[in-house]
């Protein structure tokens, strides 16, 4: 026992949960470094020998010499060739990125499914499978045709950690004390950054992000996943699970001993009694009544937009493909300052944990947006006057560095938890599971768009997303109430206008730690 509170199972818990939320880190992060290398190795499969822009160049400047483009052909034809190879790699390789989350898009609705179904450790067990064969697939990808190989592995990858982005907040949630289900709830977000981070890391070139070893990169999850599997055999399952969903308080109080440390676990087990009734007279919400029932509709909407706006202010533009922005930057170490990002995003996120608690979530995320839209100006200011001056490289790569630390102090943390606090009892899970799939479905929205609109805007890409956010800044202004220190009836009023009339019920504010009933 460490503290009265912090066992050591607790602790072997969390984190054996946290190494999901750390899986669904490493997938966003790990493409990112190796896009080069990895690009090289498509060209290969698919016999285009060299870099299309350079062929196009090439052809134009040699004629016909040298060059592995059809001789045959005229000038014209050669070049729509070279110019189909590069859309044919931007394809690919926007699809490898955002297949991943065409996966968690369609996951995510499933993940509470699974939890209620087979308990959630099992749950996070069976879900591992898919992780350790999404490894497998990539981690295998030289050995077949590598773009349907990856492509294919980070789909399966990407339901897991659609699966796992409800599983872990979930068994989080109800195996923490009361008093910690705030601090221990933000670890998922602290996991998932941490996840980045070391992916940047071990994707540098001279430990895994070269032609030799890229695929070992890839495929390095299948250890996480099997680690995770013979961690999770000694985790207790949910006491909360056991007691409200089976009713087995024996198996329940056994698996809270456990937890807590000490014998006498009635507290606990008197808090569950008391959800327990709750819960019951609260009537499930379908999805289809959300959108249906005038006083679910204003809150769900709010909750889709700051999902929206968390996504479309094109964090993961930089997450995916940083690497190469610094590169268009003029920055001369691309990799070590994509690291830089993975670092600051990880400090950042770790103090808006203090922060949240403290300031109110409406003013956090404006000056997040608000600070974002301001970044966003001065990195596509950088690219575009890089010509004219050279140290415009510096004030883009500062300008990233802010923007993400921005993003961490609102847009990123506080959507997850909100839209749980905007709902009570009856129709949270719907709520969630809708919030959760319209965040994934952003998601790869970015991540598929984001090569193309780069096409499209060129360095002017980031004054495009600077306009989403002002838009999205301003929803915010208008639309999105407080929701710290507030009351269920009092949230529900502010939605309302003072109208609604909604069930009696409680809001348990699970990821913030404070409870209560109204
Ligand atoms: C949030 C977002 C995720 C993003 C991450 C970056 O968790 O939901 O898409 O990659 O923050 O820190």
């Amino acid at each position: 026992c460490l503290t009265p509170q912090v066992t050591s199972t607790l602790v072997f818990a969390v984190f054996t949960a946290a190494l999901g939320s750390f899986q669904f880190g490493y997938d966003i992060g790990v493409i990112n470094a190796p896009q080069q290398v990895i690009i090289s190795h498509y060209r290969q499969t698919l016999g285009i020998p060299l870099d299309d822009r350079q062929a196009v160049n090439n052809y134009v400047a040699n004629s016909t010499e040298g060059l592995h483009l059809p001789t045959s052909e005229p000038a014209d034809g050669a070049e729509e060739d070279a110019v189909a190879s590069a859309s044919l790699i931007t394809m690919l390789w926007s699809l490898s990125v955002s297949s991943f989350a065409v996966g968690g898009m369609i996951a995510s609705f499933f993940g509470g499914f699974l939890g209620d179904k087979f308990g959630r450790v099992k749950a996070m067990l069976i879900a591992n499978s898919l992780s350790f064969v999404g490894a497998l697939l990539m981690g295998f990808s030289k050995l077949g045709p590598s773009h349907i190989l990856i492509i294919a592995g980070r789909s399966i990858s990407g339901l897991y950690c659609g699966l796992i982005s409800g599983l872990v907040p979930m068994y989080i949630g109800e195996i923490a004390p009361v008093s910690l289900r705030g601090a221990l709830g933000t670890l998922h977000q602290l996991a998932v950054v941490t996840g980045i981070l070391v992916s940047q890391i071990v994707g540098l070139d001279f430990i895994l992000g070269n032609h030799e070893l890229w695929h070992v990169l890839l495929g390095l999850s299948a250890v996480r996943a099997v680690l995770q599997s013979l961690l999770l055999f000694f985790c207790p399952e949910s006491p909360r699970y056991l007691y409200i969903k089976l009713d087995e308080e024996v198996k329940a109080k056994n698996s809270l001993k456990r937890l807590r440390g000490f014998d006498d676990v009635t507290k606990d087990i008197n808090e569950m009694r008391k959800e327990r009734e709750e819960t019951a007279s609260e009537q499930k919400v379908s999805i289809k009544q959300l959108f249906t029932n005038s006083s679910y509709r204003k809150p769900l909407w709010v909750g889709l937009m700051l999902h929206a706006a968390q996504q479309f202010s094109g964090i993961n533009g930089i997450f995916y493909y940083s690497t190469s922005i610094f590169q268009e930057a003029g920055i001369s170490q691309p990799v070590y300052a994509t690291i830089g990002v993975g670092a600051v995003n990880t400090v950042f996120t770790a103090a808006s944990v203090f922060l949240v608690e403290k300031a109110g979530r409406r003013s956090l995320f404006l000056a997040g947006l608000g600070g974002m839209c301001v970044c966003a100006v001065f990195m596509s200011l950088g690219l575009v006057l890089l010509e004219k001056f050279p140290w415009m490289s510096y004030v883009s790569m500062v300008a990233i560095f802010l923007f993400v630390s921005f993003f961490e102090i609102g847009p990123g943390p506080i959507p997850w938890f909100m839209v749980a606090e905007f709902f009570s009892q009856g129709p949270r899970p719907a709520a969630l599971a809708i919030a959760a799939f319209s965040n994934w479905f952003c998601n790869c929205l970015v991540a598929l768009c984001f090569p193309y609109l780069v096409n499209l805007c060129g360095p002017y890409i980031f004054f495009f997303f600077a306009g989403v956010v002002l838009g999205f800044t301003l929803y915010t202004f208008f639309k999105v109430p407080e929701t710290k220190g507030k009351s269920f009836e009092e949230i529900a009023a502010e939605f309302q206008s003072g109208s609604a009339k909604r069930p009696k019920a409680t809001v348990e504010m699970k990821f913030l730690g404070a409870s209560e009933t109204v």
